[in-house]
């Protein structure tokens, strides 16, 4: 096992805030590795599973390293209904990747996720914390440009 870099984890945290933990170790790390997973799991007294089952739950949490941007569309029922799935052909035709995949120059991941909070602007997307609403296929040429 490799040596988890010190300041992943505290370890002095509550294993109640399992999913801030898990967040504050994936912004440190870039992802959640197995070892940090394994690190946690024992600095907190809990099970290796009940660490990957929060993990691998949580759409803003990630099991695989990413890429410096990592674009979310909302697949929930409004954006659904907005046609969310022409955002989605839009975005693979624009960087050459599926949902779920990240580009070979690790410039953009691509995933889908649940409600953003945007629902009265559907179809709506996050790229890392900024959000991207009321959108069309039209625009994606132009919003994926300022992450080139
Ligand atoms: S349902 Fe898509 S942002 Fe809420």
């Amino acid at each position: 096992m490799t040596q988890v870099p010190k300041g992943i984890i505290d370890k002095d945290r509550d294993p109640e805030q399992l999913l801030v933990l898990l967040k504050e170790a994936q912004d440190k790390a870039g992802y959640l590795s197995e070892e940090v997973m394994a690190e946690l799991a024992e600095s907190l007294s809990i099970s290796r599973s009940e660490v990957y089952g929060v993990a691998t739950f949580y759409s803003f949490l990630s099991t695989k390293p990413l890429g410096r941007n990592v674009i979310r569309i909302c697949q929930s029922l409004p954006c659904y209904l907005k046609n969310y799935q022409t955002i989605v052909e839009s975005i693979e035709k624009e960087i050459g990747i599926r949902p779920g995949q990240t580009t070979d120059d690790d410039r953009f991941t691509f995933t889908l996720t649940n409600c953003i909070g945007a629902c009265d602007k559907a179809p709506a997307m996050l790229i890392n914390s900024d959000v991207h609403a009321n959108l069309t296929p039209e625009k994606i040429s132009q919003i994926l440009k300022d992450y080139k």
